[in-house]
Parts: C-alpha cells; sequence; structure tokens
C-alpha cells in the first residue's frame, strides 16, 4: 500500500492500535517526507510545486489526511502520540518548504547576478600576449633614426590622386614610368599610391620649406608576387629641402643612417640612378651586415646589398610643392621597409610578412 492510500484509511482500518504501531507508522511517512529533501534543495518551481501539491495541499494534500484520518478520528489514548507525531511531521514538511523556496530565490539571485555582473568566481581567460610585427618594429627603429636627427614624421592616404602620385612628381601621363609603377584605379583621377613620394608635395605644400621630414605607409602596385615583391608593402621617404642643402648632405646622411641601422662597421655606396623627381638620381648600396662585406649567401657572395633610391628633389618638383626652386634646394629617398626586416632578420620570403602565421611572428 502507497502512504497516500494509508493516508486516506483511519488507524483503526489499518489495523494499528499501539503506541508503537503508530510510531512505526508515522517512521514511514516520515521516511518519506525525508527523502524529499535533497530535491528541495535544489528546488525548481517544478520541484517546490510538486512538493506543496504533495505535502501541505489544502484539502488533498498529505498532512490534510493525515489530520483528518489519523488524527481526528483515533482513540483518545492514541492521541497524545499521533498528535505529537502529527506535529513533529508537520514542522518537518514546512522547514522542507521553506528550504525549497530559499533555495529557489538563491538561484534567481544568482542568475540575475551572472546576467549583469562579471561571475568573480570563474577562473579568468587567458589572452596570449602578442608583440611587435617585424616589419613595424624594422619602422619604428628607422623612424627613431630620424627623429633624433631632428626629423619630423609626416603621413599621407593610401589613396591618391593621380596628380600627387605622378604628375606633381614629374611624371606626365605619357612618362614610361606610369607602366612600371601601375597600380589600382579607383577612378581617372584617384589610385592606390605606389610610392610615398605624393607625401612629399602634400607636405611641401602644407609647410613650405624649410622641411625635414619622414614619411612611413602602405603602398600598392599591381604586382606578382615573387620573394622580394609584394602588392601591399611598406615604404618610408625622406626629404629634406632648406637653403645650401647639397649631395653631400644626402650622403652623409644616409651614411649616418645605415650606420645606425646596421651598425658601425657597415660603409655605403652611392650608384647614379633614374627617378624623374630627382635629379641627379642615386641607389645606395651597404655593405652586406651577414659577412661584413666579404661576399656570402645572403649578398649573393657581391658583399654589397642594395638599399635605397635616391637624389636631389627636381626643381619642377619644388615647384610642384610651392617651392622657389632657385632659393631652396632639397635632397630625398625612398625605402622598402619590408626589404629592410628581410635583412635585418634573415627573411628569405616578403610574403611571411603578410601571412599572420603565429608560428612565423612567433620569433620576433
Ligand atoms: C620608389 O618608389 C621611389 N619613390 C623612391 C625614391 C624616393 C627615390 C625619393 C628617390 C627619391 P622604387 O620603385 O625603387 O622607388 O621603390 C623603392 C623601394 O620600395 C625599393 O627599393 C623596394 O625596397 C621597395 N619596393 C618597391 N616595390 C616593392 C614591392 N613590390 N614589394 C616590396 N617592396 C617594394
Amino acid at each position: 500500500m502507497t502512504i497516500e492510500e494509508k493516508a486516506g484509511k483511519t488507524l483503526a482500518q489499518l489495523g494499528i492500535d499501539d503506541e508503537a504501531g503508530v510510531r512505526a507508522l508515522f517512521a514511514e511517512v516520515r521516511a518519506a517526507l525525508d527523502a524529499e529533501e535533497p530535491l528541495a534543495r535544489d528546488a525548481d518551481e517544478g520541484a517546490l510545486k510538486q512538493l506543496r501539491d504533495r505535502w501541505l495541499g489544502r484539502k488533498s494534500g498529505l498532512l490534510a489526511l493525515l489530520g483528518d484520518n489519523w488524527l481526528k478520528g483515533t482513540r483518545q489514548e492514541l492521541k497524545p502520540v499521533v498528535g505529537r507525531e502529527f506535529n513533529s511531521l508537520h514542522t518537518k514538511a514546512v522547514e522542507i518548504e521553506q528550504l525549497a523556496q530559499h533555495a529557489r530565490s538563491v538561484k534567481k539571485a544568482v542568475a540575475a547576478y551572472r546576467a549583469r555582473h562579471v561571475d568573480l568566481t570563474l577562473p579568468g581567460y587567458q589572452r596570449e600576449l602578442g608583440s611587435i610585427h617585424p616589419v613595424t618594429r624594422v619602422q619604428r627603429e628607422i623612424e627613431d633614426i630620424f627623429l633624433g636627427l631632428g626629423f619630423h614624421i609626416e603621413t599621407g592616404p593610401e589613396i591618391e590622386s593621380v596628380y600627387n602620385n605622378f604628375d606633381a612628381l614629374n611624371i606626365p601621363e605619357s612618362h614610361p614610368s606610369r607602366d612600371d609603377w601601375d597600380t589600382l584605379y579607383i577612378d581617372s583621377r584617384t589610385l592606390l599610391r605606389t610610392h610615398t613620394s605624393p607625401v612629399q608635395i602634400r607636405a611641401m605644400r602644407k609647410y613650405g620649406a624649410p622641411l625635414y621630414i619622414i614619411t612611413p605607409g602602405k603602398c600598392y602596385r599591381n604586382e606578382n608576387p615573387d620573394a622580394t615583391h609584394s602588392a601591399m608593402f611598406h615604404q618610408i621617404e625622406g626629404l629634406a629641402v632648406d637653403t645650401e642643402i647639397t649631395f653631400a648632405d644626402l650622403k652623409g646622411t644616409l651614411d649616418y643612417f645605415a650606420k645606425q641601422f646596421f651598425g658601425e662597421r657597415t660603409r655605403t655606396r652611392f650608384q647614379p640612378s633614374f627617378f624623374p623627381f630627382t635629379e641627379p638620381s642615386g641607389e645606395m648600396a651597404a655593405t652586406c651586415s651577414a659577412c661584413d662585406g666579404k661576399g656570402c649567401r645572403v649578398c649573393k657572395e657581391s658583399g654589397w646589398i642594395e638599399l635605397l633610391g635616391c637624389g636631389m628633389v627636381h626643381p619642377e618638383v619644388l615647384r610642384h610643392g610651392g617651392i622657389d626652386p632657385d632659393r631652396y634646394s632639397g635632397w630625398a629617398f625612398g625605402l622598402g621597409i619590408d626589404r629592410f626586416a628581410m635583412i635585418k632578420y634573415g627573411v628569405g620570403e616578403i610574403q611571411h610578412f603578410f601571412q599572420s602565421d603565429v608560428r612565423f611572428l612567433r620569433q620576433f
């Protein structure tokens, strides 16, 4: 017989007529009630309702039935023991209900707290610390050297006018170097800049002379990627405009820069070259820092590494910048930051810098 069935009968109907029988019967009910306690502890809405309905329901709850059938209808002599057992059972049932209620409100409060606050009891996230990208690192090193010489950093837009990128730099529409410096055209008057040289024009117009600037930034070219060429790469431009600036200033400054960057033992070499925006133009090479100029795999046994293009600013360019070439002269250079990073860190493939492979980047 279930407890529910027993609760529907009187003690006489159950054949109980002494104290021991009463106690044994209540012990059975108490065991059923105690079994509800763990459930009550992590009570959710459903469990709490079930507990109330089964034990404390006004009409058909077990306690109501026991009150009617076992307490009221029992013999006078057994009433004290039945009363004591009944009260103890009732107290316990109310206790369990309170427990369930408490458990439910704690649960609710925790959920509300979690929704609004960081749970400080959870272990913290461990984020791996990154490091400075090697190209950025080299860019900053170059910047530091020129900042130390009194140059300022000036930047320009990557989406540039065709005029600033070419015309103002003495490269008219018919000039063949527009083919070498092919790029993505946004429209007939706007392109992705092919070098940082257009910042020369912007800065000259903005500040006039005297002017000592370096201009780091991204450049774009229609280029088939290979070990040393990328369609997007980084350049840094240097420009000095003042009265009585000569090629000796250019050589002295760039030689100092190479020694600072690659080491005191570095020697530099200048060879004639051509750029439409400088006259005369040159290319500077430095002794290979891997073999100290003796010749090795890095410098292809030549002992020298080509570093940058440079020259005296063409009078036409000064004019486009709004500076009088009869009063002022200037020198400029442009170098590839990624190529410098390749030389500095012995990286044989420029694409490594742009593939975001942490196995590569972790080395810096
Ligand atoms: C120029 O872009 C000139 N504006 C430099 C200059 C400035 C000369 C001022 C005189 C006065 P060039 O095309 O050679 O020059 O590029 C300069 C450097 O940019 C190269 O030496 C190389 O290091 C880098 N570079 C050029 N194209 C790429 C490419 N596709 N990928 C990676 N680096 C490149």
